[in-house]
C-alpha cells in the first residue's frame, strides 16, 4: 500500500523531472530526480542492475523532511530515475527517513534499514529528534514498511549510549548466510562510536559490541559508518560531524575518514593502526560501499559539502551530486582509489601530447571541454632548477576559470574554484599535501559538467570538487613558474547511450 506521502512525492518528481534538461544536469554523475539530495544509500547489485538510492527532499533544492531517492543502472554511470522508494509516512519516521542501506535476501526480496526520524517535545520550543532503525521489504520499485518497525530502538543501546544521534545502519550478509551491521551513535562523552548489530534473518537484529570509540578523537558524532575486509585488511569508514584539522589532515568540517586496522571477530572490536581522509577536495562525505558482482569494492559519497550548500540557492532545480564511483584497495597500508573502469568504455576522441615545455601560460589544441577525462604528468623542465609552481586552470572563459595548482618544494597541490562564478562567501580553495619525487606529479581529472575529480599519483589522493560555472567556460590552460614539461593523454567523456 503506497501512502498518500509517497504518491504525492511520485507524482511531483515525476512532473519535475520533465522541466529539468539533460545540460542541466551532469552526464554521468547522479542527481536528485527534483530537489534536494544528500547521503547516497542502499547501494547493492539486486535483479541484475546496480540501485542506488538517496537522501532526498524532491520539493525544492534544500534539506527538509526526508524520503529515499532511487535510481537503477547497470554501468554505474547510466542511471534511470525509478519512482521514490521511501516517505515519511509512519508513526516512527514521520520526520524523516535517514540514511541507511540494502541487502539481497535469500527468497529474492530487496531488503533495506534506514534511519526513522521522529520529534520529540523537550520543553518550551525545544524538540529532539529520536532515532531508530527500521526496515522495508520491496521489490526493486516497490517497498512495504516493515510491520515491526522500529526493529532497533533505544533498548538496544549500551549504557550511555544516545537515542537521539543513532543512525545510518550499514548492512552486510556475512560468510555464513547471517548478517552484520554498524550504526552511529554518540556516547555519553559526546563524541561518536559505532555499533555492531547481528542478526540470523535480517529482520531480528541484536547488539553484539561497540566496535570502536572516537573518545573524541575525530570529530564529533560519528555518521554513516561503512565496514568491510579488504586487500586482507579491515577498513572502517565514517563521516565525523564536527571535525578539527590535523595538519593537512581533516579540513572539511563535517569530514570523512578511512581507518584501517584489525578487526577481531569474537570480540566485535575494530583496532586502527592507520588513518587519512578519503577524499582531501572540498565536496566529499557520507560514503557507502558495495561489492560489486565481479569482487571489486566500489565506494560512492555525497560530493557535497554541508557548510557549502549554499553555493546553490534553493530555486535550482537540483542540488547534491553522487560521486564518481571508486574502486578502492590497500596499498602500503593506505587507502587508494580509482575510477570504475567502466568510465573507460565512455572515452572517446584521444588527445594526445608528450613532452611539452611549459613555461608561462600554454593552451594546447584540441584540449577542451566540461565533460572529460585527462592525465597528465608534470616534471621539471630543467632538473638543475625546480619550477616554482605549475597550474592547470579549466572551466575557464575571460571571466571565470578553476585551477589545481603544485607547489612542488611544499609538495602542496590546490583546488581552487574561487572564480568559478560562485557569488557566495564560502570555502573555495582546499590544499593537500601529496607525494612528489622531485617536482614530479601524476593527475587523473575528471570532468562532468558541474564537477570536478582529481586522482592524485594512481589514486593515492583524490580531491572532489563541485562548480557551476556556465558550461560555456570551457577552455583549460597550462601554467608554469618557471619551466615545467608535461604529457598530455585527453578524453572526451561521451555517452552511449542515446
Ligand atoms: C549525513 C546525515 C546522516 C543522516 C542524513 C539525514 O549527511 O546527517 O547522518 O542520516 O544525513 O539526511
Amino acid at each position: 500500500m503506497t501512502s498518500q506521502t509517497l504518491r504525492e512525492a511520485r507524482k511531483y518528481e515525476e512532473a519535475c523531472e520533465k522541466l529539468i534538461g539533460k545540460e542541466e544536469r551532469p552526464d554521468f554523475h547522479l542527481t536528485p530526480r527534483a530537489g534536494w539530495m544528500n547521503d547516497p544509500n542502499g547501494f547493492s547489485y539486486y535483479k541484475g542492475r546496480y540501485h542506488l538510492f538517496y537522501q532526498y527532499y524532491p520539493y525544492e533544492a534544500k534539506w527538509g523532511a526526508m524520503h529515499w531517492g532511487h535510481a537503477v543502472s547497470s554501468d554505474l554511470l547510466h542511471w534511470e530515475y525509478l519512482p521514490c522508494a521511501l516517505a515519511p509516512d509512519e508513526v516512527y519516521d514521520k520526520d524523516g527517513c535517514f540514511s541507511g542501506s540494502a541487502v539481497v535476501l535469500p527468497d529474492g526480496r530487496h531488503l533495506l534499514m534506514y534511519t526513522g526520524v521522529l520529534r520529540e517535545h523537550q520543553k518550551r520550543d525545544i524538540y529532539r529528534e529520536v532515532q531508530t532503525q527500521c526496515l522495508a521489504v520491496g521489490d526493486g520499485i516497490d517497498y512495504e514498511k516493515y510491520e515491526q518497525n522500529p526493529v532497533l530502538d533505544d533498548r538496544d543501546l549500551p549504557e550511555g549510549g544516545s537515542r537521539f544521534d543513532f543512525r545510518d545502519p550499514k548492512m552486510w550478509k556475512q560468510a555464513d548466510g547471517t548478517y552484520a551491521c554498524v550504526v552511529g551513535n554518540r556516547p555519553a562523552d559526546g563524541s561518536g562510536q559505532v555499533l555492531l548489530y547481528t542478526s540470523a534473518d535480517g529482520f531480528q537484529w541484536k547488539f553484539k559490541s561497540v566496535l570502536v570509540t572516537n573518545c573524541n578523537r575525530f570529530g564529533k558524532m560519528w555518521e554513516c559508518p561503512d565496514f568491510f575486509e579488504l586487500d586482507g585488511k579491515w577498513v572502517l569508514m565514517i563521516s565525523p560531524q564536527d571535525m578539527l584539522p590535523k595538519g593537512f589532515e581533516y579540513h572539511n568540517g563535517n569530514g570523512t575518514v578511512c581507518m584501517i586496522g584489525d578487526y577481531d571477530e569474537v570480540s566485535g572490536t575494530f583496532k586502527e593502526t592507520h588513518d587519512q581522509a578519503i577524499d582531501y577536495g572540498i565536496d566529499f562525505y557520507a560514503t557507502q560501499t558495495i561489492l560489486s558482482p565481479d569482487g571489486r569494492r566500489i565506494m560512492v559519497g555525497w560530493m557535497q559539502n554541508w557548510d557549502a550548500c549554499g553555493i546553490r540557492s534553493p530555486e535550482a532545480p537540483w542540488l547534491g551530486q553522487v560521486s564518481l564511483p571508486r574502486e578502492l584497495s590497500v596499498k602500503n597500508g593506505r587507502l587508494y582509489q580509482s575510477p570504475i573502469r567502466e568510465l573507460d568504455t565512455m572515452r572517446c576522441n584521444k588527445v594526445e601530447y608528450t613532452d611539452v615545455a611549459v613555461s608561462g601560460v600554454v593552451k594546447l589544441d584540441g584540449i577542451r571541454g566540461r565533460k572529460l577525462d585527462m592525465e597528465l604528468t608534470v616534471r621539471p623542465g630543467d632538473m638543475r632548477e625546480l619550477y616554482q609552481k605549475f597550474a592547470v586552470r579549466f572551466a575557464q572563459d575571460d571571466i571565470y576559470y578553476t585551477s589545481l595548482s603544485f607547489r612542488p618544494r611544499e609538495s602542496i597541490l590546490k583546488v581552487d574554484r574561487k572564480f568559478s562564478g560562485s557569488r557566495r562567501a564560502i570555502i573555495h580553495q582546499r590544499r593537500s599535501l601529496v607525494n612528489t619525487v622531485e617536482g614530479a606529479l601524476k593527475l587523473r581529472i575528471i570532468l562532468d559538467r558541474f564537477s570536478v575529480e582529481v586522482f592524485v599519483n594512481d589514486g593515492e589522493q583524490v580531491m572532489s570538487a563541485t562548480m557551476y560555472t556556465r558550461q560555456e567556460a570551457d577552455g583549460i590552460s597550462f601554467f608554469a613558474d618557471g619551466t615545467a614539461r608535461i604529457d598530455v593523454v585527453k578524453y572526451e567523456l561521451q555517452s552511449n547511450t542515446p
